[in-house]
């Protein structure tokens, strides 16, 4: 037996630019997408109330919405829309004058270096609050897959054609990847990438969102169509058929209960570009805590998004953004 221990793993955590040079992980405002709650009306800026810092706003806020976050050296961010009139097939989500459609309108004239993604989806157009078509060809109320394939292709289209650079379909419905890589294509927006929401889990932690984004479900639940959060296997099955069909970049939601998920996907696929959603409720508990004095908000905060890019996370859509650009240049 040696008198001294070999490897002392505390000689690299003595001196500060060692640390440094040895740190594996890195934040940086690129690594963010924000996410930004469009709503109708006019001159509206409404705080959501479980988002501390979070608002919907209508469309004449984002220009200077915009120019902020561009400022702040966040490369993107990814719309929702909160329309006027809601109908049993959401159609203001394919309207040429939908709200959404206005809003990357808005965006990008004000901030064009600003990366505008859209969440391509129906749950927060449907007055039922379902993510597409609902009958009960089955026996019981439940969304009708390809059925709502067609209207996510015009959804998805019309985004593009209101200038959205990328889009981002959340609807966990079969075969929707290679229906709107299709669909796409076919009136000539082959250049603009598809994010795939890959594995989606059924979970509560959307809980905020779905206030903030009026988009819950008024019968029953998503179970049908997102994942058991139970399953991690099934979500490599999700993200090689998304692959298969055509998705550029994959996504795991939520991220914090799924830092496992995250780093197989990493794992099976190192060499796809991989995001993750810290989704509203993961959000909401970190203010909550804050709120009360019981954590520290910036580094509990950092620590939680750095996490997530450990496990393999190329790229972050969370609510965090602003703050964290903050915190990261040190004000
Ligand atoms: C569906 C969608 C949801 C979220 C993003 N896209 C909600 C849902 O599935 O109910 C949740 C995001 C969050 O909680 O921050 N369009």
């Amino acid at each position: 037996m040696p008198k001294f221990p070999t490897t002392r793993l505390r000689r690299l955590r003595q001196h500060p630019r060692v640390r440094d040079l040895v740190r594996e992980t890195r934040l940086s405002p690129h690594d963010f997408v924000l996410p930004l709650f469009i709503r109708h009306g006019q001159n509206e800026r409404i705080p959501i109330g479980s988002m501390p810092g979070n608002f919907q706003l209508t469309v004449d806020h984002l220009a200077a919405e915009a120019r902020e976050i561009a400022g702040l050296g966040i490369p993107a961010v990814i719309l929702f829309g909160i329309p006027e009139h809601k109908d049993a097939v959401g159609s203001d989500a394919y309207s040429e004058q939908g709200i959404v459609q206005q809003g990357v309108d808005a965006i990008k004239q004000a901030a064009p270096d600003l990366l505008v993604m859209t969440d391509v989806c129906f749950c927060e157009f449907t007055d039922h609050g379902h993510c597409g078509i609902v009958n009960d060809r089955h026996g019981s109320p439940d969304v009708d897959n390809d059925a709502t394939l067609e209207i996510l292709v015009k959804e998805a289209v019309s985004h593009a054609r209101a200038g959205a650079d990328l889009i981002a379909p959340s609807g966990m419905m079969d075969g929707m990847i290679q229906a709107l890589r299709t669909g796409l294509d076919g009136e000539g927006f082959e250049h603009i990438p598809i994010m795939s929401y890959a594995a989606k889990y059924s979970s509560a932690f959307y809980g905020p969102f779905r206030d903030a984004a009026e988009s819950a479900p008024q019968f029953g639940d998503r179970r049908t169509y997102q994942m058991d959060p139970a399953n991690g296997a099934e979500a490599l099955r999700e993200v090689a058929l998304d692959l298969e069909e055509g998705a550029d970049i994959l996504m795991v939601k939520p991220a914090l209960s799924y830092l496992d998920v995250i780093y197989r996907v990493k794992q099976a696929h190192p060499e796809v570009p991989l995001a993750a959603y810290n989704v509203s409720g993961e959000f909401a508990m970190v203010k909550a805590a804050a709120a009360n004095g019981w954590i520290d908000e910036q580094r509990v905060a950092l620590e939680l998004l750095l996490s997530i890019r450990r496990a393999g996370a190329d790229m972050i859509l969370t609510y965090h953004a602003k703050d964290a650009c903050r915190w990261l240049a040190g004000d």
